[in-house]
């Protein structure tokens, strides 16, 4: 079965990333525990990473238990020192890592009068800081390696202004820039780089989003509902897999029609 039925999902892969070695940021729950288990599935060594340390421990051991090569370290990505530690053991336990998917973030949604210089410096050290931090720590094994691939997850919000959230914004246009100044710089070491752009997927932070603009945006999606963090998962293993071997530079919307 595979991890479409299967939250464990560790049985139905074809090895689609066997031999790759991913660090995945943020993926004690929602969209990052989704890639992780997915990119596990077929084949990949996985360090799980985040600020919640019971919950990522727990899907680590879960993926561990159904064959996987998985386990957790606590990586705060607005943190250098976390970021040396965490590529660190990745290497040690598993190989220099080739496969990044740099998911971590928090949301803000105060308009840009309304936001404070605390939340808008909070949530540009995490969403904007450390999808860099993860990049610069992660990139140079990746040209060792020989390659790799490097996944960052912005938003429909880094693409257009379909909220006030004037801070989560900023930091998810700014993952776009980095992401396209890395595939420039790093293609011709092998390294490709590319922006996923998630619309609405049914996760926890948009859990906490007022039920009213959960509703006015999931009117405005012609496929008509929130996306399941499984579907951003498949974008995010084609990505790190060799099947999108000509793939970088880019910003992928996965949001059902929402920005067409
Ligand atoms: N849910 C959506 O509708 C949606 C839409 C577009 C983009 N996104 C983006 O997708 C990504 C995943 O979000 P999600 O929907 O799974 O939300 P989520 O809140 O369920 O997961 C985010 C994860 O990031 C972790 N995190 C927060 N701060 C961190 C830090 N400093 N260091 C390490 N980890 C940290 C959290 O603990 C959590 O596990 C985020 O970058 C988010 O901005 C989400």
């Amino acid at each position: 079965m595979s991890v479409l039925g299967d939250p464990a999902g560790q049985s139905g892969g074809s090895g689609r990333v066997s031999g790759k070695v991913a660090l995945v940021t943020g993926s004690a729950r929602g969209q990052g525990a989704a890639h992780a288990r997915l990119l596990a599935e077929e084949g990949a060594a996985v360090l799980l990473t985040d600020v919640l340390d019971e919950e990522g421990q727990a899907v680590a051991e879960e993926i561990a238990a159904a064959g996987g090569r998985a386990s957790y370290q606590r990586l705060d990505v607005a943190s250098p020192a976390d970021w040396d530690r965490a590529t660190a053991t990745i290497r040690e336990r598993f190989g220099p890592v080739t496969v990044l998917v740099a998911n971590a973030g928090v949301v803000s949604r105060r308009s840009l009068l309304e936001v404070d210089d605390e939340e808008w410096e909070r949530v540009t050290a995490i969403n904007q800081r450390g999808v860099m931090l993860g990049m610069r720590h992660c990139i140079p094994s990746m040209v060792e390696a020989g390659g790799g691939s490097v996944i960052n997850i912005s938003s429909v919000l880094g693409i257009a202004a379909l909220a006030p959230h004037a801070a989560y914004m900023a930091a998810k246009h700014a993952v776009i820039g980095m992401t396209r100044a890395a595939a420039r710089s790093y293609g011709p070491d092998g390294v490709r780089v590319n922006a996923v752009c998630p619309g609405m997927i049914a996760t926890p932070m948009s859990g906490g989003a007022p039920a009213g603009l959960v509703t006015a945006m999931v009117e405005r999606i012609p496929l008509g509902r929130a996306a399941e963090p499984v579907e951003v998962a498949q974008l995010v293993l084609f990505l790190a897999s060799e099947e999108a071997s000509y793939v970088s530079g880019t910003a992928i919307p996965i949001d059902g029609a929402l920005m067409a």
